[in-house]
């Protein structure tokens, strides 16, 4: 088990467009997606880009799992996402709050597409193919930024919104309350 470090915003890798995946099936790529599960559980994230860990390539990871501690927070299938593209299915929009492993101890509320459809790779590349909306939709959305250098903050319409997470919500932050849902 191989928990990495989380850069932060700021970090130059954080704000470059990842490389593609060259070669499926190798050790190095499994290594990097073992670490990556590690990393993303050991900090309670609903995802995780490669970029995220100091490896620029294009390459996610997303998963929630029903808690019954937080009920308005849909589950979302535990995937490895490479080579990711989005399509938008559909002009909805919402906005919610996210937050990010990057950008530890902030929220801000992110308007995102409502219905996508994903394309990409599984850990073997073989080709994926999933329709998804609202949160699952959102996690997707947050996750592909992270290959373009696109943190959310950039994505904020109203930065009144923005701040941190103890102020914004005293009631699930406290002192003992363990944060979910970052990414
Ligand atoms: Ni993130």
């Amino acid at each position: 088990m191989a928990v990495r470090e989380v850069l932060r915003m700021g970090h130059p890798l954080l704000h470059q467009v990842a490389q593609p995946v060259e070669q499926f099936n190798t050790l190095e790529l499994d290594m990097l997606i073992k670490d990556m599960f590690d990393t993303m559980d050991a900090m309670k994230g609903a995802g995780l880009a490669a970029p995220q860990i100091g490896v620029s390539l294009r390459v996610v990871i997303f998963g929630v799992e029903a808690n019954p501690r937080y009920p308005d927070v849909e589950p979302v299938p535990t995937t490895v996402l490479i080579h990711p593209q989005i399509t938008v299915l559909g002009e909805e929009t919402q906005e919610d709050w996210e937050g990010c492993l990057s950008v530890p101890g902030l929220r801000g509320m992110v308007p995102r597409w409502n219905r996508i459809r994903y394309d990409g790779a599984d850990i073997k590349g073989k080709p994926l193919e999933c329709e998804v909306s609202g949160f699952h939709a959102r996690v997707v959305q947050h996750e592909v930024d992270h290959l373009d250098g696109i943190l959310y903050p950039e994505r904020i319409r109203d930065m009144r919104t923005f701040g941190f997470e103890r102020e914004l919500f005293p009631e699930v932050f406290g002192d003992a309350a363990v944060p979910i849902g970052d990414d």
